[in-house]
C-alpha cells in the first residue's frame, strides 16, 4: 500500500523543504523571527515527509528487477533520497543547538548546508523523473 503512494508523497518533501529554506532566507533578509520560526516548523514537517517518502520509495523499488536498466536511475535516485534527509536532518540539529544565536562563522556554514541540501533534492527529483518518464517505472499504459 505505502509502495503506491510514492508519486503522491514526493511532493510533500519537496514543497515543504524547499520552503523551509526560503522562510530561513526570508528571515535572514528581513531580520523577522516569524520568518525563523516558520522555517523551522516547516523544516520538522518536511523532515516528517520525507521519512513515510523513503519508506515508500524503498517499497516501491522492490518492484524492480535486479538487471533493468532502470537501476542507472534508481541508485542515483535512492542514494540522493538518503542524503537529503541526512543533510535537512543536520540543518534541524544546527537549528536547534544555534537557536540562542549563530555566530558569522556558523551562520554561514548553515547556508553552505542548505544550498547542498537544496542541490540534493533538486537530484532526487530529477532522477525521479527519470525513472517514471524515462524509463517507466510506475507507468501501466501508455495514453495515445
Ligand atoms: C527525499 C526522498 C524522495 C523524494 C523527494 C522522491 C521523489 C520522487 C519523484 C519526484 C519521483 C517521480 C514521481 C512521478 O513523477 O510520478 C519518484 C519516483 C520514484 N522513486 Fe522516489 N523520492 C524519494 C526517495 C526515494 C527512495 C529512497 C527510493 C528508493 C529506492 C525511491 C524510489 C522511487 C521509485 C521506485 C520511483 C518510481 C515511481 C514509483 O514506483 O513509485 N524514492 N521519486
Amino acid at each position: 500500500m505505502l509502495n503506491l503512494l510514492h508519486p503522491q508523497l514526493v511532493h510533500f518533501p519537496i514543497a515543504l523543504l524547499l520552503t523551509s529554506v526560503a522562510l530561513d532566507w526570508a528571515g535572514l533578509i528581513w531580520k523577522d523571527k516569524g520568518f525563523d520560526k516558520a522555517g523551522w516548523l516547516t523544516l520538522l514537517l518536511g523532515l516528517a515527509a520525507t521519512a513515510f517518502t523513503i519508506l515508500s520509495g524503498l517499497m516501491a523499488a522492490q518492484s524492480i528487477p535486479a538487471d533493468s536498466p532502470a537501476l542507472a536511475a534508481l541508485n542515483p535516485h535512492r542514494l540522493l533520497g538518503i542524503i537529503t534527509f541526512v543533510l535537512f536532518g543536520l540543518q534541524a540539529v544546527c537549528h536547534w543547538r544555534n537557536r540562542a544565536g549563530y555566530t558569522t562563522g556558523k551562520r554561514i556554514l548553515h547556508t553552505a548546508i542548505q544550498a547542498i541540501s537544496v542541490a540534493a533534492l533538486i537530484g532526487v527529483g530529477y532522477f525521479g523523473g527519470e525513472l517514471v518518464y524515462a524509463f517507466g517505472v510506475g507507468v501501466s499504459a501508455l495514453a495515445r
